[in-house]
């Protein structure tokens, strides 16, 4: 055996030459793996008892791609280009042996090679466009010669790789293999070599793009398909002219297209910050003081108390992984009420075609509901969903304490309350622990879990890894009102209605978020999730907020209504302006003395957003978040911050922090508000030129 480089080497089976790439833990290609692929490649060409090559990988994956840590440095060489023009150029047949996942730069090196075998479980991807860039060694127009213009489009575009057999179907892998992958890789080496099958080399494919050379309209109908789901986001459209070079150019000349489309977006902040969100999303997993070896309690069973609009999204959860779960309600007409909603979702899930009938009962049939709390006796977590109320949480968990496993997980989905008071109803307050799940609860991706004072490793690590095993993203935060991301919410919120009194309009507001690339607006979304809910907590705690209030006490409760901040027609959530509210704004601001200015565009997304760093700053000096990026995964995940901006404190930091802080200055000193005081950790970092993030 020869060791290539520290991560490559080469043997030989027979006329068989294998290169094997190791570099944990997902092969992505460093330096020294372009390189010892450039080696074994020479090597093997140059002896003349070698007849074949097949390139494989150690450990849990083919090449995972490009080496994303290499970005941004000074490119190191032999670069990839060069590399796959060498395996394509081999006079051997080179053989790509695929296991785990083939993505990226990884899926360009096996196009590079002549034929392509996998296992059955392997997936093969392009999912560049979710770091911002697009295929760069050659997969744009590779691809397209291989499966055709449209499906090249599809995958490049979402950047969702594809299983085995689909694979197969469409002519990306030449065969599925099992057994022993270096074997089943070395055997159809063989097959080609006896039966003399020719180097197929895909830059001279031309049959699959000529189909859309003849159909060039179906550029113009992709764009439109994708336009609604890629708004704001600057790779896609690279990536589509990118594969419209494949079909229009010769294959050097699309190269060339597709190197220029790729540096473009190498260069663009929006990149930046979907790499940098690459790595912040895994940074969010480590728990400083909790490392990953931390045992946490095997989730074998699990219960929910309340079977409420969170109750119900939160078994579901667990039922989607296969996991049992018991809800307990308080009585039969709340659970089967429940309970319905739960069936409901999950038969319109089925009527969209991506569940089937058997899966729809396997899943209800995971979901035990019941009044009866001894049913929480052999749960490993407990979920607690109840109403938001202090006394009554405290009564539950009181209850928990004498019912639950002595090493259970007593969790609470509490969105305000202290989770240290509600850990002390407890005899055991290191099992309890923050769930902070966001609504609905099936599908939003964010997990803030929250850490009491007493909470074990144990249980934080448990709530870690169970976020994970049932598809969350789940981030870590400590105990303060609304924990992270409400906290900073409230700021842009108390914002929002100080700038409709003073001069602007719902729909202005919502607007300059959704330019922004917020999915919608403040008033949008208090209209979707209902304005009485809060009008009621006002009225309990005796808080006034005068448009709002005035808007509900007609009535107007939102979209379930029909009318809220906005009106909407029958069957449709369009959010339309409306003059009536126009007037109640104008009244408010007239009873309140104030007069109404002209607020420009710059201002609204200055005063929304510039308050939420401004907290972001304080939860960071009161480490109630362990770093800058898990607010930004909180936000992003949350809160549909768009991934293209990275999230408020990583955005705040290509602002300049110094810019910030003395644009919260300024505007204290216009209104001699104290809101605007910047957060002495912000003053200092600006002070010092530093960022929170680091970018
Ligand atoms: N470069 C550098 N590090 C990488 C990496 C890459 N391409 N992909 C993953 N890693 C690191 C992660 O940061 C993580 O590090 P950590 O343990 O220190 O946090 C570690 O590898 C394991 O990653 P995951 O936690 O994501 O492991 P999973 O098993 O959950 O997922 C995966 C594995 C599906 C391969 C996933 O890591 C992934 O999607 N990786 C990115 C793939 C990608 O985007 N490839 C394209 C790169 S760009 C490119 O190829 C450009 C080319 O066209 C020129
Ligand atoms: P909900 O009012 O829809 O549901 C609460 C359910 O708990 C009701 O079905 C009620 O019958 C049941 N319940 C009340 N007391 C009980 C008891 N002692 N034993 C058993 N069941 C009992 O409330 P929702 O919205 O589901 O909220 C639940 C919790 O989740 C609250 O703590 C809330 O703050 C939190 N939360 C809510 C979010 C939302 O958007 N609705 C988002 C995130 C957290």
């Amino acid at each position: 055996m020869a060791k290539l480089t520290q991560s490559v080497d080469l043997t030989s089976r027979g006329r068989v030459a294998v290169i094997t790439v190791d570099n944990p833990p997902v092969n992505a290609l460093s330096q020294h793996v372009r390189q010892g692929l450039r080696d074994g490649i020479t090597q093997a060409q140059g002896d003349h008892a070698v007849q074949a090559i097949v390139i494989v990988c150690a450990g849990r994956t083919f090449i995972a791609g490009a080496d994303i840590t290499e970005f941004g440095k000074p490119p190191a060489e032999p670069g990839l280009h060069g590399v796959l023009d060498m395996i394509e150029g081999s006079s051997k047949p080179v053989i790509a042996a695929i296991h785990g996942t083939a993505l990226g730069g990884g899926l360009e090196v096996t196009l590079a090679c002549h034929y392509r075998v996998g296992v059955k479980d392997a997936r093969f991807g392009l999912p560049e466009v979710k770091l911002g860039l697009l295929p760069g060694a050659g997969g744009t127009q590779r691809l397209p010669r291989v499966v055709g213009a449209e499906k090249a489009l599809q995958m490049i575009v979402s950047g969702d790789p594809i299983r085995a057999d689909e694979a197969l179907k469409v002519g990306l892998i030449d065969e599925i293999v099992d057994g022993d992958l270096t074997a089943a890789g070395v055997a159809f080496a063989e097959k080609v070599l006896n039966e003399k099958r020719p180097l197929k080399k895909i830059r001279d494919l031309n049959d699959k793009i000529a189909t859309a050379k003849a159909k060039p309209e179906i550029f113009s109908e992709f764009r439109k398909s994708v336009a609604r789901q890629t708004r704001g986001f600057r790779a896609p459209e690279n990536c589509i002219k990118a594969v419209e070079a494949a079909v229009t150019l010769p294959f050097d000349e699309g190269i060339k297209r597709e190197r220029e489309l790729f540096q473009e977006l190498m260069r663009s902040p929006e990149s930046k910050a979907q790499r940098y969100f690459f790595f912040a999303e895994r940074e969010a997993a480590k728990i400083p003081d909790v490392p990953a070896s931390t045992p946490g309690k095997e989730i074998k069973k699990a219960a929910v108390i309340g079977a409420g609009t969170m109750g119900g999204g939160i078994a579901m959860n667990f039922a989607n992984v296969g996991i049992p779960v018991t809800v307990v309600e308080m009585n039969q007409e709340a659970l089967d009420r429940g309970l319905g909603i739960v069936r409901k979702n999950y038969e319109a899930t089925a009527s969209r075609g991506r569940l089937t009938a058997a899966d729809v009962e396997k899943r209800m049939g995971l979901i035990t509901g019941t009044t009866d709390w001894n049913a929480v006796k052999d749960a490993d977590i407990v979920i607690e969903a109840v109403f938001e109320e202090m006394p009554i949480k405290k009564e539950v968990f009181a209850k928990l304490d004498g019912l639950a496993k002595p090493d259970a997980i007593l969790a609470t989905n509490t969105s305000t309350l202290d989770v240290n008071e509600i850990a002390s109803a407890t005899r055991r307050p290191e099992s309890v622990i923050g769930t902070h799940f966001f609504s609905p609860a099936n599908v939003m991706r964010l997990l803030e879990n929250v850490r009491g004072a007493k909470s074990s490793p144990t249980a934080v690590s448990t709530v870690m890894t169970l976020g994970r095993r049932i598809q969350k993203v789940p981030v870590l935060v400590g105990v303060c009102h609304g924990f992270v991301g409400n906290r900073m919410l409230h700021q842009r919120g108390t914002q929002a209605e100080q700038l409709i009194l003073q001069g602007a309009l719902p729909h202005q507001v919502d607007k300059v978020l959704t330019d922004f690339g917020f999915p919608m607006g403040p008033f949008a979304m208090g209209d979707m999730a209902g304005l009485d809910v809060g009008w009621r907590i006002r009225k309990g705690l005796g808080r006034k907020s005068p448009v709002a209030d005035r808007i509900c006490e007609l009535g107007r409760f939102g979209q379930k209504t029909g009318s809220g901040y906005f009106k909407y027609e029958k069957g449709d959530r369009t959010p339309i302006p409306d003059p009536d509210v126009e007037k109640i704004i104008v009244d408010v601001a007239t009873e309140q003395g104030i007069t109404r200015r002209f607020i420009s565009d710059e201002e609204i997304l200055q005063r929304l957003l510039y308050p939420m760093v401004n907290e972001g700053a304080k939860i960071l000096e009161e480490k109630i978040a362990i770093r800058a990026s898990d607010i930004d995964v909180i936000w992003v995940y949350g809160y549909g911050w768009p991934v293209y901006r990275g999230g408020p404190m990583f955005w705040a930091d290509q602002l300049g922090l110094k810019n910030v802080r003395d644009k919260l200055n300024e505007f204290r000193k216009q209104s001699g508000d104290a809101f605007w005081t910047p957060a002495p950790f912000l003053d200092r970092l600006a002070n010092e030129g530093k960022s929170f993030t680091g970018q």
